[in-house]
């Protein structure tokens, strides 16, 4: 199990993965169409293809041209505002990509997939903390192109045996040494917030201060992108017999308000905040256990919010201007 193909490997969480497998000892192969995807957060030597998914004649290619043991599928849209106005292009890419991809695997007996979820399959949940068996009905098209990617898998596990693991990721935040969150167009509360303490925007927007939750901000539970990385090592380790889906959060949740004091309190700056009225689609709390992937992979989370907030702010006082292009 040495050649993991990574799609999307040059995004945020690809990246981090990517860095992960290789300091692990894997020989990942990063297959990216560099939309959002930064060459610069790769090691050089870490073979990179450019390539888009629905290109099957050049992915067929890459697998006739390359061993790969197994697949790490992280190359997805995913900005669920962008997924309400434009359905058909989410639904192409997200569900579209991942059956070219499967065939592609198909047909070079490739028989393991790690394959990047959400929360957002659970839409609005009636009670928190998430387990694997919460109801799921997505909100959004981006959430649909996930789950729907779930149901592909479980039946391409039935009908060919493929071993499909589904990380359900909360919100991934934070930095490794080399990797930082860097979005274009950037939607995501952590980094909006240090752009904030770093002089670079002038307040934070705060989406909505009458939810049903303490401070009357929105709640949700934040994984430090070196433990989100881990887990996909873990499941790439698991055995061929283990399939299913996990959820990947810490069981804690922090308010938008408590985000922005914990970030004043990092970086010794103070942060100015507006508040605005909700943003539409958001639940008002998002938070799961991990009893399910640390019984079955033995996964759990090692880094609070503290430390998601010190790595991130570390790495954009490292790197001002994002990564070099
Ligand atoms: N928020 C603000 N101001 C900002 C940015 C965000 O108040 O400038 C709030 C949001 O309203 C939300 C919370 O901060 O309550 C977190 O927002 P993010 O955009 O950082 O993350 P989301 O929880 O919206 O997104 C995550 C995943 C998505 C997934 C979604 C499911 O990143 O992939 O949960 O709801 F689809």
């Amino acid at each position: 199990m040495g050649n993991i193909l990574v799609t999307g490997g040059a995004g945020y969480v690809g990246s981090a993965v990517t860095e992960l497998l290789a300091s692990a000892g894997y020989a990942p192969i990063v297959l990216d169409r560099f939309s959002q995807g930064r060459r610069g957060a790769m090691e050089e030597s870490i073979p990179m293809i450019e390539i888009d998914l629905n290109d099957t004649a050049r992915l067929r290619r890459v697998f006739a041209q390359h061993p790969i043991d197994a697949v790490v599928h992280l190359a997805a849209l995913a900005i669920v505002s962008e997924s309400v106005a434009q359905p058909l292009r989410y639904f192409k890419e997200n569900v579209g990509g991942l059956i070219h991809l499967l065939e592609a695997m198909q047909e070079a007996n490739v028989r393991k997939i790690v394959f990047s979820s959400t929360a957002a399959v659970y839409g609005t949940p009636e009670q928190t903390p998430l387990t694997e068996i919460s109801p799921t009905l997505p909100i959004n098209p981006y959430g649909w192109t996930k789950l729907i990617g779930e149901q592909i898998l479980s039946e391409v596990q039935k009908a060919y045996g493929l071993a499909y693991v589904s990380l359900r990721y909360f919100n991934a935040a934070g930095a490794t040494e080399r990797c930082g969150e860097v979005h274009n167009p950037e939607t995501h509360l952590i980094p909006r917030v240090l752009d904030v303490a770093a002089g670079r925007r002038p307040q934070v927007e705060i989406f909505g201060t009458d939810y049903a939750t303490p401070d009357g901000t929105c709640i949700r539970d934040y994984i430090h992108i070196e433990d989100l990385a881990e887990a996909h090592l873990l499941a790439l380790e698991s055995g061929a017999d283990c399939s299913g889906v996990y959820n990947l959060g810490s069981g804690r949740g922090y308010s938008v308000r408590e985000v922005v004091t914990c970030a004043e309190k990092i970086t010794g700056r103070r942060i100015p905040c507006v508040e605005v009225p909700r943003r539409s689609g958001d639940p008002p709390v998002l938070v799961a256990g991990y009893e399910r992937i640390s019984a079955e992979l033995g996964w759990r989370p090692h880094r609070g919010l503290e430390e998601i907030i010190a790595s991130a702010w570390a790495w954009l006082e490292r790197h001002p201007k994002g990564y070099a292009q």
